[in-house]
């Protein structure tokens, strides 16, 4: 069993190689070839010389090979996975995605707004380029998408390419095991049900061991609490209020829908005091790389829970296992939605609970989205699919109407600049907008 890992020199891999390991015995994994670009070089020889000392470390040494290359076409070949999880133009990148709306009055974030929409541009193309290699020299491989912002990114490699790919998110995991310690309960007690779209998606439904708990769920203060995570600008009252009126649970990243101005004035404050996210992960990097370059280190340093892909390993693992024949599994991915949820459209990619079974994936039908939030997905949708139009074909008036679609820009006045803004600046990995 091969997997390949594009982006192999990401900080995140010993993420990914340690829950291989742990589960090696249920998922035989062979060979891991991890795959990047020239100027990712250094960091993933660093990367791949720490997960082999893991391998050797778990006893796997001869059972599992770990190599590493620039050369993706020599790499795909023999593929059961590839994992993507590039991203184009590094964090230097991801930190312009999150201060360039911010002159415009918009917040900026690496996945949602013009932020999550700059990356989607640049990311789209490579990932189609990926995907056409793999119709060519893996056809059989499955195609696990983690590249942001991963719903866009799986649309368009769903729509534009034969490949069989999925999208995965850790936040469906993530929200499992934070409810599970609200209720102080172990977590595969708990049922939960998603609906929407990748980082805007909901939990409807909550059970505990098939018992409905989600009013319990939705009035606990520590459930807001979590919501509203490190915003102290929003408060907590309005953060419960909100959660008991809309009957579900949203993603936290709708903080950002609901909460408009208060999380634009936080990010504004960060920038103002010279941090954002992009930069706090470039430090933890830093740190991180050190310890990968130690000859001594040989197990996943803790630093790397301050990365916020905790269980994104598991994600991956669990849903690889059940394709090769360990199913019928449950679990929650992004997928295309046919009829699952009626008020969108059947091309549309969706996140939503799935059934895994034979190696095929089937979304179970969360129904119409409650009115509460129908707009809202609806809306967005619409954004990510002008998006994928505008970064498939370098369409300058398809990335507009993306804009002034997106529930964040607020406004046609404020779309013409910073688009031009989004383009002069990412102009090196946009050939498509000549
Ligand atoms: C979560 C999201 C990912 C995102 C990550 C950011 O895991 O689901 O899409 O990339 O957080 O974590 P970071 O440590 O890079 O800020």
């Amino acid at each position: 069993m091969k997997i390949v890992v594009i982006g192999g020199g990401s900080s995140y891999t010993p993420e990914l190689v340690g829950g291989i390991l742990e589960h090696h015995r249920s998922f035989p994994v062979s060979q891991i070839c991890l795959v990047d670009v020239t100027d990712g070089a250094a960091k993933q020889e660093a990367v791949a010389g720490f997960c082999r000392r893991m391998i050797r470390k778990a006893g796997l040494e001869g059972k599992i090979s770990l190599t590493a290359t620039l050369d993706r076409r020599a790499a795909l070949p023999g593929a059961a996975f590839v994992i993507s999880q590039f991203r184009a133009g590094g964090m230097a990148a991801r930190e312009k995605d999150e201060l360039l709306p911010l002159p415009h009055g918009i917040v900026g974030q690496e996945t949602t707004g013009p932020g999550g929409f700059a990356a989607a541009l640049r990311h789209i193309p490579a990932a189609l380029e990926l995907a056409a290699d793999m119709e060519r020299l893996c056809p059989e491989a499955f195609l696990i998408n983690f590249t942001n912002p991963s719903g866009i990114v799986t649309e368009a490699l769903q729509r534009r390419s034969r490949v069989k790919c999925i999208g995965l998110c850790n936040i469906p995991l993530t929200m499992q095991r934070v409810l599970a310690a609200i209720l102080n309960v172990a977590p595969e007690r708990l049922e939960l049900a998603f609906t929407g779209l990748n980082h805007l998606s909901f939990v409807t439904r909550v059970l505990l061991d098939g018992r409905d708990v989600t009013a319990e769920i939705l009035s606990a203060p520590e459930t807001a609490l979590f919501w509203i995570g490190d915003f102290p600008e929003i408060g907590l009252e309005e953060a419960r209020h909100l959660l008991r009126a809309l009957g579900a649970l949203p993603s936290p990243y709708l903080l950002y829908y609901y909460f408009p101005r208060q999380t634009f004035a936080a990010a504004k404050r960060r920038a103002e005091e010279g941090k954002n996210r992009a930069r706090e992960v470039m430090a933890i990097e830093e740190e991180l790389f050190q310890l990968y370059r130690d000859p001594q280190v040989d197990e996943k340093p803790a630093l790397l829970s301050r990365r916020g892909g905790a269980f994104y390993s598991e994600a991956a693992v669990s849903l690889m296992r059940a394709l090769c024949g360990g199913g019928p599994a449950r679990q929650v991915l992004n997928v295309q939605n046919g009829s699952a949820i009626p008020d969108l459209p059947p091309e549309a990619v969706i996140e939503t609970n799935c059934l895994i079974e034979g190696g095929a994936i089937r979304p179970f039908s969360p129904g119409p989205l409650p009115a509460a939030f129908r707009g809202l997905v609806q809306q967005v949708k619409a954004y990510e699919q002008l998006t994928v139009e505008a970064a498939v074909k370098g369409d300058k008036g398809a990335a507009y109407l993306a804009l002034l679609n997106h529930p964040l820009v607020g406004g046609a006045d404020r779309v013409r600049a910073l688009l031009d803004n989004i383009l002069r600046e990412n102009a090196p990995w946009l050939p498509q907008f000549g």
